[in-house]
């Protein structure tokens, strides 16, 4: 059978129908009206259910397993836009007009050339490293783009010494060669004309020009770090596609279908924005110091890395492997439980129902591999221990699938390697964590919570020689 997009909207639309069947259309008002601060809340360990912020950047309810966007259902968004009016919308709290659209976009396109970062990013061992970690390192060399000079240098002097700029590749070779103090001297002052952006509110790369650069760039990153890591050459990005189209051209070395697009495009929107989870959360707590937008990001890859966060979707996939091999889904699941393990992609720390972004995500995965053999496999594996899964907790734990246990399945239909999983991830929650911490700058307040000491009181200093032995350190 030959798939199309409009097949995919019927997905997405009956999807959107059965959770509204499911869930009601009631959002929570003590949760969802400005605050008056001081306030108090019920607080659990590593911060549950504490309000840190207001934010009109995105809702989630977990006990409905409702996600809206800047006030639109996620379904909605799914199933009429692409992931730049997603990412215009976020940062700007409207969706944009045709004007605007055809703007971003071609800002975009532009930004998607990280010649310099890469060049010195292939310097590094990217083959070997773990995906996430140089996508972290790519993501902070690509700061020295706008964090143009990283010294307080007072008035015009350059002081040549310090500047560190990535992403100039050309020097003025029609200069005349008078030195190369002089040929450096002139080439900065070039740089400095052409490149208005370099103004004063862009050297502290707060602006949202760097998220512009950061949504655009960080998916060069990650498609040449999953092209090296497979002994291949990056792909040159092409500003002719869309950021989906071309995200997966750069990853695969082929120009995808409409549908495959429209396929990347929606996962990339469902992956955009998650309420103050781990990733955003560190984003947000690192700019709040008022340290710099690279830098926010640079922290939100690094929180998205673990397991139970964003490199759940990765194990997933392992997993439905072994579960293959070892050939009954129930057994491996009691032997699982019975060595309180995890299954990974179900149980989440908001979602206490069915998560609304797995309800696409599962009729997707469906969609795809109805001409994928092995992702078919892989599936029937999984609707297999979902049910189970469901039966055991769905009740009793309201433990649901959540937006990893699907995804792997629909990303290794759509030919991105697994070890690549997280930093798909990553690419798409660009959007989110630039959104919520521009938004969070604007009345910020240095993130602070307390710990409740436990410890001793009142102890007295022991000379090393006077210590008892201890043979491990504690
Ligand atoms: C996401 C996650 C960290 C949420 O954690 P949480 O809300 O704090 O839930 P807890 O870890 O406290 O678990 C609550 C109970 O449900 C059980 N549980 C939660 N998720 C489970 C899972 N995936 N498999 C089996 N049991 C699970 C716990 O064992 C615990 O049972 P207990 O009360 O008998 O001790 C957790 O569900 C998890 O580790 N899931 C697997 C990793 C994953 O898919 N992460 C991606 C998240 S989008």
């Amino acid at each position: 059978m030959t798939l199309k997009t409009e097949d995919l909207l019927k997905v997405i639309h009956s999807a959107g129908v059965q959770a509204a069947a499911d869930t009601g259309n009631e959002p929570e008002p003590e949760l969802t009206q400005p605050i008056s601060w001081p306030i108090t809340s019920t607080v659990g360990p590593g911060l549950e259910g504490a309000i840190a912020c207001e934010s009109k950047v995105g809702y989630v309810n977990g006990a409905k397993g409702w996600l809206v966007y800047r006030g639109y259902d996620i379904f909605e968004l799914c199933a009429n836009a692409t992931y730049e009016e997603v990412c215009y919308l976020l940062l700007h709290g409207e969706l944009p007009t045709e004007a605007q659209l055809y703007a971003f976009k071609k800002k975009l396109a532009s930004y998607r050339y990280v010649n310099g970062t890469l060049r010195v990013l292939m310097g590094f061992p990217v083959e070997k490293m773990n995906p996430m970690a140089a996508l972290r390192l790519g993501t902070n060399l690509l700061r020295q783009e706008f964090s143009f000079i990283d010294i307080d240098i007072p008035g015009d002097d350059m002081g040549f010494d310090e500047i560190i700029a990535m992403d100039d590749d050309s020097f003025a070779m029609e200069t005349p060669p008078l030195g190369e103090k002089q040929a450096t001297y002139e080439f900065h002052q070039q740089s400095r004309a052409s490149h208005p952006r370099w103004g004063d509110q862009l050297h502290d790369a707060k602006g949202y020009e760097a998220a512009y650069h950061l949504i655009a760039g960080i998916p060069t990153l990650a498609a040449a770090i999953s092209r090296v890591r497979q002994g291949h050459m990056p792909i040159e990005p092409d500003p002719h596609l869309s950021l989906s189209a071309n995200f997966l051209y750069m990853l695969t070395g082929y120009q995808p279908s409409e549908l495959e697009e429209r396929m990347m495009d929606v996962c990339l929107i469902l992956h955009a924005d998650h309420g103050m989870n781990a990733s955003t959360f560190a984003a947000m707590v690192v700019a709040s110091t008022l340290s710099d937008v690279y830098f926010s990001v640079g922290s939100g890859i690094a929180a998205l890395n673990g397991p139970l966060h964003g490199g759940a979707n990765e194990q997933v996939l392992k997993m439905l492997e072994e579960i293959r091999s070892f050939g009954d889904v129930q057994e491996w699941l009691d032997e699982r439980l019975m060595n309180k393990e995890k299954v990974m992609g179900f149980g989440h720390r908001v979602y206490k129902a069915y998560d609304p972004r797995a309800r696409v995500l599962g009729p997707l995965a469906e969609l795809l591999t109805e001409n994928h053999e092995d992702g078919k496999s892989l599936l029937s594996i999984a609707k297999r221990l979902e049910s189970e899964m469901i039966d055991r907790f769905g009740e009793s734990k309201k433990i649901f699938p959540n937006v990893d246990f699907y995804s792997g399945i629909v990303y290794n239909c759509l030919g991105i390697p697994a070890d690549m999983f997280t930093s798909v991830f990553a690419v798409a929650r660009v959007s989110g964590w630039t959104a919520r911490v521009l938004e969070y700058l604007k009345n910020n307040r240095i993130f602070r919570p307390r710990a409740i000491y436990t410890g001793d009181f009142g102890k007295t200093y022991t000379p090393i020689e006077q210590r008892q032995r201890r043979d491990t350190i504690q």
